[in-house]
């Protein structure tokens, strides 16, 4: 059998057995709906409530400050368009690099008459602070940047961003869906007024994410029915989902720190080991400033999808640009935004590692690696003089 090595991380994570374990019982055991009121939704409800306790308890924010969504790209779509409506009308800070989740809300938030800026990024990924405090006119209603980009891992000055927002006195929205459970949040510190998170990119199930709206913000729902979530946000709420997103959480305050230095270590080893055999390969990203699993490499005309699809022959699973637009030829938006030359845009292939990655993988990837983009490079028309 082909060996198999999982590094798409980023796109997804395997729930963790303590998690499966503790989501079970509300399968066929406790089942009742949390807003009825005799026993068995009392049941339900009893595990919603400490649910939300654990995640809050891992945010350090308040229980009735989280709203549990269906997944992040509901949570953006929440937290943005929440911010904007609420205030009727006015002016947007985004930037070009963040999830189609949060673009996509934007235009949309276009199309009904807000004004949106869209700031651009450095050679890294990164969005200048100083950029967002020029962008803000009288009118800026709210500000969205991500955490952590999801195809390069570069890490934004979240907690800069967040100190001009405060001064500014506009409200600050942060897609943290790729650093929640990787890499330390402190809402207060950083200054964000709302956060979008999910599960199932920290080993927890799909179908079930969350927004922290820190307590008097402005906001308003986009879903609308019954009374859940105190009226933020309508809809049977996923019991199975939140208790599994609350084992997720428990199990990553326990080995968070850890994995995060071994992942990083790995992922160095992995770079190390392709530089060293791959001719013309670049690093997309910042070198430092980054998740601790995510390395995003350019192999310099060659197809992505080339390498992609001769690894996966491997056994071994990478992406070609962000999950969500694999199959597009086109190059990524983010590497775009980054300034990365066409030639190189076309064959960045992105690795996320995670908590099962060996270095024995490691070295078996690097091994593929070099013997694949050969390969491809080596069927390739010779390029004219
Ligand atoms: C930064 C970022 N935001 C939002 C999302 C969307 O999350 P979900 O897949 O839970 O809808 C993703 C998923 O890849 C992401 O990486």
């Amino acid at each position: 059998m082909t060996r198999r090595v999982y590094l798409d991380h980023n796109a997804s994570t395997p729930v963790h057995p303590e998690v499966v374990a503790a989501m079970l019982p509300y399968f066929s055991e406790i089942y009742g709906n949390p807003s009825s009121v005799h026993g068995f939704g009392r049941d339900a409800r009893s595990a919603v409530d400490a649910a939300r306790e654990r995640v809050a308890g891992f945010l350090r924010v308040r229980a009735d400050e989280l709203v549990f969504t269906s997944g992040g790209t509901e949570s953006d779509n929440f937290g943005l368009k929440g911010l904007a409506l609420a205030r009727g009308r006015g002016h947007v800070i985004t930037s070009t690099i963040e999830h189609h989740a949060v673009l996509r809300s934007a235009q949309a938030l276009e199309a009904q008459g807000f004004a949106v800026t869209y700031l651009p990024v450095d050679q890294y990924g990164m969005v200048d602070p100083d950029a967002v405090r020029r962008a803000l006119r009288p009118d800026t209603i709210a500000i969205s940047i991500m955490h952590a980009n999801s195809e390069v891992g570069t890490v934004q000055p979240v907690r800069a961003i967040g100190a001009i927002a405060r001064e500014a006195g506009v409200p600050f929205h942060v897609d943290a869906v790729q650093t929640f459970g990787k890499v330390d949040i402190d809402v207060d510190a950083m200054g964000i007024d709302a956060l979008s998170f999910s599960s199932h990119k920290v080993y927890g199930p799909k179908g079930i994410a969350g927004l922290y709206i820190r307590r008097g913000t402005k906001m308003v729902s986009i879903q609308h029915g019954g009374e859940h979530e105190r009226r933020r946000r309508a809809g049977t709420e996923n019991v199975p989902g939140i208790v599994g997103l609350g084992a997720a959480v428990e199990v990553r305050a326990r080995d968070m720190k850890a994995e995060a230095e071994r992942v990083s270590a790995l992922r160095d080893r992995m770079w190390e080991g392709i530089r060293a055999r791959v001719p013309d390969v670049r690093l997309n990203g910042h070198p430092t400033e980054r998740l601790p699993g995510t390395a995003n490499l350019s192999y310099r005309n060659v197809e992505s999808e080339s390498i992609v699809l001769g690894l996966d022959l491997k056994g071994i699973a990478v992406s070609a640009g962000s999950a969500c637009t694999a199959g597009s030829v086109e190059p990524s938006h983010v590497l775009v935004a980054m300034g990365v030359p066409l030639d190189w845009a076309m064959g960045a292939v992105r690795s996320s590692l995670g908590r099962s990655t060996t270095a024995d993988d490691v070295d078996y990837v690097v091994a593929s690696v070099a013997e694949v983009v050969a390969k491809v490079r080596k069927a390739m028309p010779v390029p004219a003089a």
